[in-house]
């Protein structure tokens, strides 16, 4: 059974995801020296390998006064399903996923895939892609790396472990409406727990004073009080961890894909880094073309 979540911007991620990994193994496949390295996809927040997509749709034939309105279920292929097909393929696929349920899903695929070297690591992507980036000989292995997890589950240190590596490729689905917009709540500096958790996934304390601005308040009686207000919006809180990167990786995309709701509102956004100071200007190339052309 595969995982219901996602709508039509779920499908715009993968279809970047896929340009991209198709890119990278022609051009490892094609050049004398990368071709001897070990290059991987680790896919850290797996699912299943695909996913479900349930609408309710009214037809001719419907009665549009019932409740039996027909669902139509679309099934759809996930991202390591995706990576896969890619042809020619990694020399290695890691699909990391904390739901047992799930990576038993997953061991169907690599079942289906024999031919193709895969890993299923049932356990949490933050502490799995740390041991991992310790434990890589990274003078022979290069990897491309998707973090797309449903919220804030990234932690910054995983980001900067990664960027360490010097080898790796990452397009991470940055929670900006779904989580980190939602922490930083309005009238004031949110409660200390969320303050946490944006601390953790910003790797910093800046963002109190990047997306907060004190205001000269009149009070009831008469005197001046200062309080602390919002001062962000998506682009400016994007633009924050874009810059976070940047002080990680050695290439950025400038222009990270926002991808909205069917009520246009911004969810998520796909970013690119890459590490490898050989590889990022021709990595930031194609993944800046496969983003598109608005610079943020
Ligand atoms: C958005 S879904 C992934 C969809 C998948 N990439 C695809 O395109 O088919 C996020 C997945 O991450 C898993 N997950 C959530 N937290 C996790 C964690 N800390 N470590 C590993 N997996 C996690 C969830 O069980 C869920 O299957």
């Amino acid at each position: 059974m595969a995982h219901q979540f996602g709508g039509e911007w779920t499908k715009e991620k993968l279809k970047r995801l896929q340009k991209y990994l198709a890119a990278y193994t022609i051009i490892f496949n094609n050049n004398e020296r990368a071709r001897k390295l070990h290059f991987m996809y680790v896919d850290a927040f797996a699912g299943t390998g695909s996913f479900q997509k349930t609408q309710s749709q009214v037809t001719d034939q419907a009665d549009i006064f019932s409740d039996n309105v027909p669902e139509v279920e679309e099934f759809l292929k996930g991202s390591a399903r995706i990576a896969l097909e890619i042809n020619p393929p990694f020399r290695e696929y890691i699909f990391i996923e904390r739901n047992p349920e799930y990576a038993q899903q997953l061991q169907q695929l690599k079942d289906e895939f024999a031919g193709h070297k895969i890993q299923i690591v049932n356990e949490d992507a933050n502490s799995y892609l740390l041991r991992w980036c310790e434990s890589t000989n990274w003078k022979t292995a290069r990897a491309v790396v998707f973090l797309d997890p449903y919220g804030m589950e990234v932690e910054w240190n995983v980001i900067e472990a990664l960027a360490r590596t010097e080898a790796v490729d990452l397009w991470y689905l940055f929670p900006l409406g779904i989580g980190v917009n939602r922490l930083l709540t309005r009238s004031g500096p949110p409660p200390e727990p969320w303050a946490e958790r944006l601390t953790r996934t910003f790797g910093t304390e800046d963002w109190r004073d990047a997306f907060y601005r004190s205001h000269q308040m009149l009070t009831l009686f008469g005197d001046d009080e200062t309080q602390l207000k919002k001062d962000a919006d998506f682009h400016d809180i994007l633009m924050f961890f874009v810059q976070r990167l940047r002080t990680v990786f050695v290439e950025v995309a400038s222009n990270p894909l926002i991808l909205r709701n069917s009520r246009n509102n911004p969810l998520y956004a796909l970013c690119f880094a890459a590490s490898n100071p050989r590889g990022a200007p021709t990595a930031l190339k194609i993944a800046e073309h496969i983003l598109g052309k608005k610079k943020t």
